[in-house]
């Protein structure tokens, strides 16, 4: 087995890990990079699918996600504008689809009353949230001890109110169903983009994309650490030792398949419910085990339909369109930047995907194609190339978008999260506060980390140079 020393190893080469290991480099440590997969970029994957580019993962930028922007700009990457001229689509209770514009969808003037009052109690709350310590609020443990659901539900019996207000961070965004989670779950996800009215604003949050994929910014972070990046090496154990308990010197040693790499410190780069996956010797504190068995991922089937052209712009349809009724609770226009052909992404969420996946394959693309056909018309049923990312089966991530506490979870293990373990730091977009689940947290959350390492590493040399 090849044997290989750095100052730090890093298991993953997603935005997070990748982002930390430049870091790491400029402030002169040494890395090694030990990805699982046969690419870089984790949950960020553009392929060519019959013909036709689709981002499988992540790819839009909001104009909060400073981190992000930042890196994109670094990169010399450019992006582009989400289409979206013309009228937008809401499917309400009955099936009947219209047409709207602005940020109000056409629901009875009494509904739109409920959904703006209830959207300023949130934004209120949100605003007294902080995305990176959301367990310090004063009423963290109420809030985290009421369904999402049950909550609203206390605040109107207007059912179509609801439905709206609770998909924005239920199937759109924590990819759970909204008894599942918590009240302060929602108020994190909505502080992370702000405020509750961004997460539910398409045009800031789904607000533009990179030219050629949101894969190129791991890919370029990853060709600047040349070798130091090692495709096909998932990390199956980790053995750790942390001076601070008497236990000798620190150090870490990863073991895959192929390598032993030994390091000083060493980052998590990936999604919180893979840590079981990797054998820690000595284990884990008990504190972590416990709280890693209170999250989990999310689920979402990001469906790509793609046409010989845009056909719904000719209609005077945007392409944006929602409905909490519908199977494809949103789709959106999302066409490459300088393509003929026309795509819709659409989304199926949470039970609804459990749902499609009882069914054939055949069986489930009619469903999929039949709703977005009830948004955009009997054109939506014959795209030229069809496919669903389903996460889900992946065996390095799990799900998607990303991770969450359940019921309770983020008020009694939060402040634990991104706390160091004696050498093994974290970091990853699903323990991000701004930012969170999203690139953006990704790559903060490598920055932090690499900070961290970097102190610690300095306090270190400075420790042994006045010993000796
Ligand atoms: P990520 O999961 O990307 O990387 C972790 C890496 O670690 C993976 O490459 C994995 O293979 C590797 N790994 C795991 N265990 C290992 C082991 N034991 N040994 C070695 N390697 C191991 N975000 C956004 O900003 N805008 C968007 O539009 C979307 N949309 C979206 C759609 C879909 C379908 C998905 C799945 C996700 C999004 N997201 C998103 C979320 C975004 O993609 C996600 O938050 C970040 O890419 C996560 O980056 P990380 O580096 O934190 O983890």
């Amino acid at each position: 087995m090849a044997e290989i020393t750095r100052d730090v190893l890093i298991v993953g080469a997603g935005a997070a890990g990748l982002t930390a290991a430049n870091d790491l480099r400029k402030a002169g440590l040494s890395v090694a990079v030990l990805e699982a997969r046969d690419r870089v970029g984790g949950r960020l994957w553009t392929d060519v699918i019959d013909g036709a580019m689709l981002e499988l993962g992540g790819q839009w930028v909001s104009p909060d996600q400073d981190a992000l922007i930042d890196t994109v700009a670094e990169l010399g990457l450019e992006t582009f504008s989400r289409y979206r001229e013309g009228d937008s689509v809401y499917v309400g209770p009955d099936g009947v689809a219209s047409r709207f514009t602005g940020e109000m969808f056409p629901v009875s003037a009494e509904t739109e009353r409920v959904i703006a009052e209830i959207t300023e109690r949130l934004d209120a709350m949100v605003a007294e949230i902080d995305p990176d310590r959301p367990w310090e609020h004063p009423n963290a443990a109420e809030w985290d001890s009421i369904t999402w659901d049950a909550w609203l539900r206390q605040q109107t019996d207007d059912d179509e109110a609801v439905l709206n207000l609770a998909f924005a961070t239920g199937s759109a965004m924590l990819t759970k169903p909204t008894h599942s989670f918590s009240l302060l779950q929602s108020l994190l996800m909505a502080a992370s983009a702000g405020s509750y009215s961004h997460l539910v604003d398409a045009d800031f949050i789904l607000d533009k994309r990179v030219v050629g994929g949101l894969q190129q910014v791991p890919q370029l972070l990853a060709e600047r650490l040349g070798d130091d990046v090692l495709l096909n090496q998932p990390v199956r154990s980790l053995e750790w030792s942390d001076p601070s308990t008497g236990s000798g010197t620190q150090f870490v040693v990863a073991t895959t398949d192929e390598l032993t790499v030994k390091a000083r410190y060493a980052i998590l780069a990936h999604a919180p419910v893979l840590y079981s996956r990797i054998s820690f010797v000595p284990p884990l504190p008990r504190r972590q085990h416990q709280m890693h068995q209170h999250i989990s991922m999310g689920f979402v089937i990001k469906v790509h339909a793609v046409y010989d052209r845009p056909f719904w712009r000719e209609q005077g349809l945007s392409g944006t369109a929602f409905s909490p009724y519908e199977l494809s609770h949103e789709a959106y226009d999302n066409t490459n930047h300088g393509d003929e052909r026309g795509t819709l992404v659409g989304f199926v969420s949470d039970r609804n995907a459990d749902d499609v996946f009882a069914l054939s394959a055949e069986e489930r693309k009619e469903r999929i194609l039949e709703s977005l056909s009830h948004y955009y018309g009997p054109e939506a049923k014959n795209p030229v190339v069809y496919y669903e990312s389903d996460w889900g089966t992946e065996e390095w991530t799990r799900g998607a978008y990303a991770a969450s506490f359940d019921m309770g979870g983020l008020h009694r293990y939060g402040a634990d999260l991104r706390s160091a373990v004696g050498p093994i730091h974290f970091a990853c977009s699903d323990l991000a506060g701004a930012g969170y689940q999203h690139v953006d947290g990704a790559i903060r959350m490598g920055h932090l980390v690499a900070s961290n390492i970097v102190d610690s590493s300095r306090t270190a040399s400075e420790t042994a140079a006045g010993a000796e």
